[in-house]
């Protein structure tokens, strides 16, 4: 099997990074194109940074990292340092990234490559949906590119910054509007999926008993991650959100979800920000979206471990 061609969409921020070592760390199934960071859990001169960081961490430094949009389509910027930290990798001490910056724009990026492609390139989104927004707006035609977009983000069920929205569209719903309504093949990983892969001290042991600088880093910026997602919905661990979307694209049988036509809330307070989802679509009204709503959290766990080892 040919490696699958990947570009990585981000805002690093802890989940985000164990994502992209996973993904780094599975060269046979991955031709990892190139990471477009996007403002989100941090500001973008961040994620643009942390994003070279841990392709240094890897050992990668020759993947091109591509800083994108500073701040939502009409939003205010809403970032999370409080989950992330003020460095936005919060339990790692990573060196300066000697890797310069591409100076190209993530959007011209994205551009070039959906519409030079010889073969129809995955795009994982793993952030706010900003550069994907611009970059369709912009072209259009860069869906003839587009072998299908895994996206974390969204819930069906309670959100994780208000009652009704998910971060990553929250911070940006008129993007991820122009996305859901685009007719790319989507397939939406939310927090119904996230909710239920939890960072027990058993999977954290497991990952610093790796004993390399990659397994010290993953396990220490995931020890304290998340810890406010477990006050505030008392959940029992830390949900592992980003990671879900690469093991989706290498373990799908991992993953169970449903056609679904999707809606974003782009207006009012209690609301903005919110997935609606009709789980019954039609002739007349048919799906947009896969939405993923059951997973083997074991099995994701397992292949993380595994797979980071190698690293
Ligand atoms: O709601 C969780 C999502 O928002 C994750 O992608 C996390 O990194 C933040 O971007
Ligand atoms: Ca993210």
């Amino acid at each position: 099997m040919r490696p699958r061609p990947l570009i990585i969409d981000c805002d690093p921020g802890v989940d985000d990074a164990i994502a992209i070592l996973l993904a780094l760390a599975s060269p046979a199934e991955f031709d990892l194109l190139g990471i477009t960071t996007v403002a989100g859990n941090v500001p973008l001169a961040l994620t643009a940074a942390n994003a070279r960081r841990i392709c240094q961490l890897a050992q990668r430094p020759d993947v091109p990292i591509y800083a994108g949009c500073p701040r939502p389509l009409l939003r205010s910027l809403t970032t999370a340092e409080d989950i992330h930290g003020a460095t936005g990798l919060q339990g790692a001490e990573l060196p300066e990234p000697t890797t310069p910056l591409q100076a190209q724009h993530a959007v011209a990026f994205l551009i070039e490559q959906f519409t030079t492609t010889p073969h129809p390139i995955t795009l994982a989104t793993l952030g706010p949906l900003t550069n994907l927004a611009v970059t369709l707006i912009q072209c259009p035609a860069i869906a003839q590119g587009i072998d299908q977009v895994v996206m974390m983000g969204g819930a069906l069920g309670g959100g994780n910054v208000t009652p009704a929205a998910e971060f990553n569209i929250y911070v940006d719903p008129h993007a991820a509007k122009v996305v859901v309504d685009a007719g790319l093949p989507l397939t939406m990983i939310g927090l119904d999926a996230t909710h239920q892969v939890m960072t027990t001290p058993e999977r954290l042991t497991a990952l610093e008993n790796l004993g390399t600088p990659v397994g010290k880093a993953a396990a220490g910026m995931l020890r304290y991650y998340g810890q406010l997602d477990v006050e505030r919905h008392g959940l029992a661990a830390p949900p592992l959100h980003d990671p879900c979307i690469i093991a989706y694209l290498l373990r799908p049988d991992l993953f169970s979800g449903r056609p679904m036509r999707l809606a974003i809330e782009t207006e009012g307070s209690l609301c903005i920000g919110r997935t609606v989802a009709n789980a019954y679509p039609t002739a007349a009204v048919p799906a947009n979206a896969t939405v993923i709503q059951t997973v083997d959290a074991e099995g994701i766990y397992a292949l993380l471990t595994e797979r980071l080892g190698k690293l």
